[in-house]
């Protein structure tokens, strides 16, 4: 039987996970200092969810959901939806609520580099009913600061979308522009069901030139909604945050309203997020509740990034026979007392043995605990990088370590 994955996941093994826990780690804790506690969701969601919140004609629904039993649950494909059913579910209605997400989301794409049917999203949502340009730069704004931390140069693309009477304005405009033009299959299908704005994010090739030259939204914004994605783009600027306009970005979901953007790289985002005034009364009829969130795609910023080599471990070798009990006692009173990655060889080889092994695990120093040594409570000690070695007490060693153990 010859093994196999399932299409688009992957194995993400030791490097790689570190990558993921140090991005994750710089998500979190930028996102924290900001005001938003961490919260898990399910996994597993109703398909209705998403059909409702994301519309049936957008991309995710109609042909990348992994559906199960009857088709009735689906393996989320995003973030916000879910959080904003579970703000339903569990907050009362009103209450401004700042969330950070994290975890696997799942979409039954064609799989090509940088995109995968498992991958993972870093996700905030801002939800609250009062609206404000200053938190949506805001919100822009942790984003952006997270992707500098971590050294990762994108350039960060807005638009607005405007209100929902503009975009009835704005529809009826694209539909009569797009008519008889020579549009794919699959946005002539768009127009015929009526999800034109949808057409804008289509990444078929014929359709890109006559994308290109439709009518923006900005045209069709009123004097409200031209003044709010001003002032957005002001506090961007007074930030520090550099953007492009791009009148054409929709991000063809449902749910968002006004202030929509990505974060791009490589011609691929990996950021995107916006408002979503309306999604409360999406999820749930009755409940008006929106924000405004974005989500990161960690297996994008991953690929991009590289950290600086992991500290070398220390390595302890048991000499003799019964010291490899010694060596995990010092193992851990080493591990207690300094930051750094402390390895026993208790493998039952010859130290000749065990030191061709080592040149995998590069350690900055070795310690040899010996039979004659150890019984005059003594250790060797060996600084790899200067190939020295030296005869050190064992208190020394476990009540000065970091003197000892000084590269
Ligand atoms: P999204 O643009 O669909 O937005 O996804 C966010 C990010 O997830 C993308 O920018 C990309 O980096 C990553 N991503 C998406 N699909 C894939 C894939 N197949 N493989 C690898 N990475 C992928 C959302 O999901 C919204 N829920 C964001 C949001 C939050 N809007 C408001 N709040």
């Amino acid at each position: 039987m010859s093994l196999s994955r399932v299409r688009g996941v992957r194995d993400i093994l030791e490097e790689g996970s570190k990558k993921f826990e140090k991005v994750l780690t710089h998500f979190k804790s930028t996102t924290s200092k900001a005001g938003y506690s961490h919260i898990i969701l399910p996994t597993l969601e109703e398909s209705s969810l998403f059909i409702r919140s994301l519309g049936d004609s957008s991309d995710i629904v109609s042909k990348e959901m992994f559906s199960i039993k009857d088709q009735s649950y689906v393996l989320r494909p995003e973030g916000t939806a879910g959080t904003i059913r579970a703000y339903l579910m569990n907050i009362p209605l009103g209450e401004k609520k700042m969330w950070s997400y994290y975890g696997s989301m799942f979409r039954h794409e064609k799989p090509q580099s940088g995109r995968f049917r498992e991958f993972y999203q870093f996700g905030i949502e801002n939800i609250s009913n009062s609206i404000s340009p200053l938190v949506d730069a805001e919100v822009i704004s942790l984003a952006n600061e997270v992707l500098k931390e971590l050294g990762v140069e994108s350039s960060l693309e807005i638009n607005t979308l405007g209100c929902e009477n503009t975009r009835k304005a704005y529809c009826q405009e694209l539909k009569k522009y797009f008519e008889g033009k020579k549009l794919s299959e699959l946005s002539r299908k768009r127009l015929q069901q009526g999800a034109i704005m949808r057409i804008l994010d289509s990444k078929e090739q014929e359709d890109q030139d006559i994308i290109s030259q439709a009518p923006p939204i900005i045209d069709f914004l009123t004097e409200q909604g031209l003044d709010y994605y001003k002032q957005v783009k002001n506090t961007l600027k007074e930030l520090n945050v550099e953007y492009i306009e791009n009148p054409r970005l929709v991000r063809g979901l449902d749910y968002y309203s006004n202030i929509c953007f990505e974060f791009m790289k490589n011609s691929k985002a990996i950021i995107g997020g916006g408002r979503y005034d309306n999604l409360g009364g999406l999820v749930d009829k009755s409940k008006k509740m929106g924000g405004i969130g974005w989500a990161a795609g960690l297996d994008r910023i991953c690929d991009i990034i590289s950290f600086p080599e992991n500290k070398r471990p220390i390595c302890l070798i048991p000499v003799g026979t019964h010291n490899t009990l010694k060596c995990l006692q010092i193992a851990q009173s080493l591990r207690r007392s300094m930051d750094f990655e402390v390895r026993i060889k208790t493998e039952a080889q010859s130290l000749k043995q065990h030191l061709g092994t080592l040149k995998n695990l590069n350690p900055c120093f070795i310690v040899f605990v010996g039979d004659d040594e150890l019984a005059k409570g003594l250790v060797t000690v060996k600084n790899c990088d200067k190939g020295e070695q030296k005869i050190v007490k064992l208190d020394e060693v476990l009540g000065k370590a970091n003197e000892i153990f000084k590269m």
